[in-house]
C-alpha cells in the first residue's frame, strides 16, 4: 500500500508489464494478457455518448446472427489467444446479456487451460435474472456500467431505457451469486452528471462494491466528443477528498487500468480511469475481439484483423495463430499517449465505436 500523503496526487504506480514471462510481444515489448470478447453489438440502452437514439434507431442495421461468431468460433479464437498467454478474459457487448445462452459460452471459456479470470461488463438490466446461472457456469465477476443513481439522470444517460431499480437489483443478485469483486463503471461528463458524481460515491461507499469514475473519452466518432466535457480525474479526486479523505493504493496487477484509492475511514475503495489526462498505453496488454471476429489491438483503432473470413474458409489453427501473432507483433498502438495536447473533435474519422468493440 502507498503511504498516506494527505491530499492524494495521481501518481505513477504501474509496474513494467514486459517483465512478465512468456507469450508474444508487440513492437513496444508489451505482452498479450487481456482478451476482451464482444459477443453482441446490440444494446438495450441508448446512452447518448455511445449509441445516440437518432443514429441507432429502428432503421439501423446491426450485425445479423450469421455475421456474428458462433460460440464455437469464439471458443476457438479464445483458445488460440490463451495459447499466446492471454490469461484474463472479459465478455463485453454492446450488451452481452442480450446474447442467448451466454452461460454456455462462459462455461466453455472457463474450462480453457490458462484462463485465470473471467469477467463480464454489462449495463445490469438483465443481470438479476442471469447472475446465478453465469456464476454456476464459471464467471468470476461482473462490472456494471452505471452513470447515475438519480432516477431522472439515469433515464437521461441510458437514453430512456431500462429502470434504475433493475440495475440495482442486478448488482444485488450478482453479489448473492458471489460474482465479486463487483465494480461499477461510471462515465463522468461535464455538464451532464459531474455535479452528481459525489452521489454515486456516497451510494457505493462502504457497500463493498468498487466504484470507478471514468474520464469521458474521444472513443469512436458518433458521440461528437468535445474535450470540454471530460472532467480530469485529478479534479474529481480533490472534490471527493474534501468530503471523504482518500489515500492512493498500489495497482492490483501490472498494467491495471484504474488508479486505486482507499477511503481513509475504511469504507472501501474507489478507482479512476484517466485515459485522457494520464494515459496508460505503456502497460497496455489488451486485445479486443469484435462480435464479427475482428481482432483490434487498440480501443481507438480504425481497423481490426478479420479472423472470421479465414476461419470460415477452413484455415487451420496454425494459420490463425500465425495471423494473430503477426498482428500482435506488428502492434505499436498508443493512441491515448499520442493525442496531445488535447484531442480534436472529429480529428480521427473512422475509429471503431465503443458499442461494437465493447470498451
Ligand atoms: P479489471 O480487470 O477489473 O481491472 O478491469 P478493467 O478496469 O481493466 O476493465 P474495464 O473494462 O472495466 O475498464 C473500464 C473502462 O476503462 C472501460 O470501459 C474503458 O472506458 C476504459 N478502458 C479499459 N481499457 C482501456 C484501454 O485499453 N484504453 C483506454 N483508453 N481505455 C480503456
Ligand atoms: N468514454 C469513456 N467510457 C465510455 N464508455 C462508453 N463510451 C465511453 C466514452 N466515450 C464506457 C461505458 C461502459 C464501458 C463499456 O465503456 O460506460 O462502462
Ligand atoms: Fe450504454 Fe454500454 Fe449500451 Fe453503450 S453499450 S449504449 S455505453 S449500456
Ligand atoms: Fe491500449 Fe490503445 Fe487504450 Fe492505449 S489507447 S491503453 S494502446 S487500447
Amino acid at each position: 500500500m502507498a503511504e498516506d500523503t494527505g491530499m492524494p496526487e495521481i501518481t505513477e504506480l504501474r509496474r513494467d508489464v514486459a517483465a512478465l514471462p512468456g507469450g508474444v510481444r508487440d513492437k513496444l515489448g508489451r505482452p498479450l494478457r487481456d482478451l476482451r470478447i464482444s459477443v453482441m453489438d446490440r444494446c438495450n440502452f441508448r446512452c447518448p455518448y455511445c449509441m445516440p437514439e437518432d443514429v441507432y434507431d429502428r432503421k439501423f442495421r446491426f450485425l445479423s446472427s450469421k455475421q456474428r461468431l458462433s460460440f464455437s468460433e469464439i471458443l476457438r479464437l479464445a483458445r488460440l489467444l490463451v495459447d499466446l498467454r492471454a490469461t484474463k478474459l472479459r465478455i463485453t457487448g454492446g450488451e452481452p446479456l442480450l446474447r442467448p445462452n451466454l452461460a454456455d459460452l462462459v462455461g466453455d471459456l472457463s474450462r480453457l487451460k490458462g484462463v485465470e479470470d473471467i469477467a463480464l461488463t454489462t449495463n445490469g438490466v438483465l443481470l438479476a435474472q442471469q447472475a446465478a446461472a453465469l456464476a454456476a457456469a464459471g464467471l468470476d465477476r461482473v462490472t456494471v456500467s452505471l452513470d447515475a443513481v438519480d432516477e431522472e439522470l439515469f433515464r437521461r444517460m441510458s437514453g430512456g431505457r431500462g429502470r434504475l431499480q433493475s440495475v440495482l437489483d442486478g448488482i444485488s443478485e450478482a453479489r448473492a451469486a458471489g460474482l465479486e469483486p463487483i465494480k461499477i463503471n461510471a462515465v463522468i461528463q461535464r455538464g451532464v452528471n459531474d455535479e452528481h458524481a459525489l452521489e454515486l460515491v456516497e451510494h457505493f461507499r462502504g457497500s463493498g462494491v468498487i466504484l470507478r469514475l471514468i474520464e469521458y473519452m474521444d472513443v469512436g466518432t458518433i458521440n461528437n466528443w468535445d474535450g470540454s466535457q471530460t472532467v480530469p480525474a485529478e479534479e474529481l479526486v480533490k472534490r471527493i477528498h474534501r468530503v471523504w479523505p482518500l489515500r492512493a493504493l498500489d495497482a492490483n496487477y501490472p498494467g491495471e487500468v484504474a488508479r486505486r484509492y482507499a477511503f481513509v475511514d475504511g469504507q472501501g475503495e474507489l478507482g479512476f480511469i484517466t485515459s485522457v489526462t494520464q494515459p496508460f498505453c505503456g502497460a497496455c496488454n489488451r486485445a479486443r475481439l469484435s462480435s464479427d471476429g475482428r481482432l483490434f489491438t487498440c480501443l481507438f483503432a480504425n481497423e481490426g484483423l478479420d479472423l472470421r473470413t479465414p476461419m470460415r474458409a477452413g484455415a487451420g489453427d496454425d494459420t490463425l495463430l500465425e495471423l494473430i501473432q503477426g498482428c500482435w507483433r506488428g502492434r505499436a498502438d498508443r493512441y491515448s499517449e499520442l493525442r496531445a495536447p488535447q484531442p480534436q473533435p472529429g480529428a480521427a474519422r473512422g475509429k471503431v465505436e465503443m458499442y461494437y468493440i465493447g470498451g
